[in-house]
């Protein structure tokens, strides 16, 4: 195994202990969908809220006390840093107890971990944004970010597909961003149900509805294992470089920050080394993992 390493260990957020979970207070929680819930949470210290810093793609260990933690992905607007989103959904023994918080809840919070999608590298590309499910919800901050610096970027287009309509998140926005046609925006479902009328498929079938231009456009990819290893290798055969498609990785995490190897991959550490890489990064772990 990898040995972790203290060098790995990032600047400690305003001189805190990283291991040190921070008190924040729930302050609002909107329901997505039937399991999905965003809870805004804000530091309960006025000093640290007003210092707290993140980047789009990043996460944070959330702490439930009696319970455990958790690494979940940030998923509001970089320049909001009042209050920090965290999009939940209910599968399992810690997502449960979230699913039990109520408003003026307070939980802990470590972090911000984890390197951020390369939006400065796609300034002046095109890029393509590709999720699945609760897979948005880190990318919804490089959406604000490229929407607010909108003229830096090339053509910017949004697929995203899940089970069926109920089951997106972030519904309103979804139909925003369309409306507002600043990026082009496809949604796609497994199953059609109600009036959808849009269209049905894996979230890999949008890609014959658009032109990647190979040379100039920047890939971020986040979903479920198999969809990430599905769409990298559609984008591949697209021509466009393994070195331009970046995927966002899940691992179960323990420390957060390169210390414990619960999180190893391969010869990487998807806290430190990730949860974005770059395809050709990885490539070689991918091939050899079991589907
Ligand atoms: C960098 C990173 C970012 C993450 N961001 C988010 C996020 O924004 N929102 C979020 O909800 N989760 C996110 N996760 C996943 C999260 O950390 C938990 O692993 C997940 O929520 C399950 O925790 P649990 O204790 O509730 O489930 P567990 O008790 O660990 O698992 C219960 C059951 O659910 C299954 N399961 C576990 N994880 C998933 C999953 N992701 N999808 C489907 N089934 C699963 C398990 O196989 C098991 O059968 C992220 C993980 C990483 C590493
Ligand atoms: S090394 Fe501890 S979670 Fe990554």
């Amino acid at each position: 195994m990898i040995q972790p390493t203290s060098t790995h260990r990032p600047e400690p957020f305003c001189g805190i202990d990283t291991w040190m979970p921070l008190p924040v207070r729930v302050h609002s929680i909107t329901r997505e969908n039937f399991n999905t819930q965003t809870y805004r949470l804000q530091l309960v210290d006025q000093d640290l809220r007003r210092a707290y810093r993140w980047a789009p793609g990043q996460f944070n260990m959330l702490y439930i006390p009696g319970i455990g933690e958790a690494a979940i992905s940030i998923s509001s607007d970089p320049e909001q840093t009042d209050a920090i989103d965290h999009t939940v959904r209910t599968v399992g023994y810690f997502t449960r107890g979230m699913s039990k918080m109520d408003v003026n809840g307070i939980i802990g919070l470590r972090g911000p971990f984890g390197k951020a999608w390369p939006l400065r590298e796609a300034e002046g590309t095109d890029v393509v944004l590709l999720s699945g499910g609760i897979g948005l919800a880190p990318l919804r901050p490089a959406i604000y970010h490229i929407l607010r610096y909108r003229a830096r970027y090339g053509r910017v287009v949004l697929l995203y597909g899940c089970r069926s309509p109920e089951d997106r998140i972030y519904a309103d926005e979804l139909t925003q961003w369309t409306q507002a046609a600043d990026i082009d925006v496809l949604v796609t479902v497994d199953n059609a149900t109600g009036d959808w009328a849009g269209p049905v498929g894996v979230v890999t079938s949008l890609l014959r509805r658009i032109k990647v231009s190979a040379d100039h456009t920047t890939v971020m990819v986040c979903g479920p294992r198999i969809l990430n290893r599905v769409a990298a290798w559609n984008f591949l055969q697209l021509h466009v470089p393994a070195d331009r498609v970046y995927v966002s990785l899940e691992r179960n995490m323990n420390c957060g920050f390169g210390r414990c190897g619960h999180c190893q991959y391969g010869s990487k550490f998807v806290c430190v080394d990730g949860p974005v890489f770059r395809f050709s990064e990885i490539a070689d772990i991918f091939a050899k993992e079991e589907i």
